[in-house]
């Protein structure tokens, strides 16, 4: 099979197979956290690096004001054609989301699968939740689900999955090189394998993730007093779930509330 160095980002449509098939267990509980943890009624949403847009358009289609921003345009162009096709407004914009301020603000905004830890740096991260805080109306909810290091037991090393729609199917398989905690970063290894009925290819990317430890991601949480968090849940998104984060917590879902 030809193998091709790329990041995933740059091929939205796999990216969007591979995701975009775990949709409905976030978005449902994203609406349980909408309505258990705010006062507000929610009708406008922002997706800071959105990526292909594969919840917002799910909630565009559910009668939610979508928006988002992203890195990578070929991932925007793909989220704003496909809110198009479906007849809404192309609300995606490049940008990012360590920078970004809004026309008018959001009921809620949401970021669930590590994206945050793309930004390298703690200024970025700092930056990242005080641009949210200004996006946000008060009350309004930032929720925000990442993997932190733990400080007991071992942290994951590897995770496969596939997924398949018609005729294209992706295989995908990640794995942790090196967890460098002084430094901050861990640096990850991933594969995908690409069967379409024209072409097989394997795309071999690779990424860097920021660590963080519980006590770390405190740290920040305290410098941003704009968002005070009122609720952690874990990946298993299960609203009469909430956990309380110790020494081996892993994945994780910040509740954060607008002051
Ligand atoms: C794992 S994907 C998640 C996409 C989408 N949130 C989802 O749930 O499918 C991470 C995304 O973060 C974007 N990204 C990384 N750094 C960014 C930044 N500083 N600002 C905006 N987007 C960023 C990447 O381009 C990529 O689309």
């Amino acid at each position: 099979m030809e193998t091709v160095q790329g990041h995933l980002y740059d091929y939205p449509k796999y990216y969007d197979l591979i995701f975009g098939s775990d949709w409905k267990a976030e978005f449902d509980f994203l609406e349980d956290v909408f309505e258990k943890h705010t006062q507000r009624v929610i009708e406008r949403l922002f997706e800071p690096a959105c990526g292909t847009g594969r919840l917002l358009i799910k909630f565009a289609q559910a009668g939610y004001q979508v928006a988002g921003n992203d890195l990578n345009p070929k991932a925007i162009e793909y989220c704003n054609a496909r809110l198009e096709r479906h007849g809404f407004a192309p609300s995606a914009v490049v940008g990012d989301m360590t920078e970004f301020t809004v026309r008018k603000k959001f009921d809620a905004a949401f970021n669930t699968i590590n994206s945050f830890r793309h930004i390298g740096t703690e200024q970025g991260a700092v930056g990242h939740l005080k641009c949210i805080a200004d996006a946000l109306y008060k009350g309004g909810l930032y929720v925000l689900g990442l993997h932190l290091t733990p400080t007991v037991g071992p942290p994951i090393q590897s995770e496969s999955w596939s997924a398949q729609k018609g005729a294209l199917c992706v295989n995908s398989h990640m794995w942790s090189i090196e967890l460098d905690l002084k430094k901050r970063n861990e640096h990850l290894g991933m594969t995908f394998d690409i069967y379409t009925p024209k072409k097989q290819f394997r795309l071999e990317d690779r990424m860097d993730y920021r660590t963080y430890t519980a006590k770390q991601f405190a740290a920040l949480l305290k410098k941003v007093p704009e968002l005070e968090t009122v609720e952690v849940y874990d990946f298993s998104y299960n609203i009469d779930e909430p956990i309380e984060i110790g020494p081996t917590s892993e994945d994780v879902v910040f509740i954060l509330r607008k002051r």
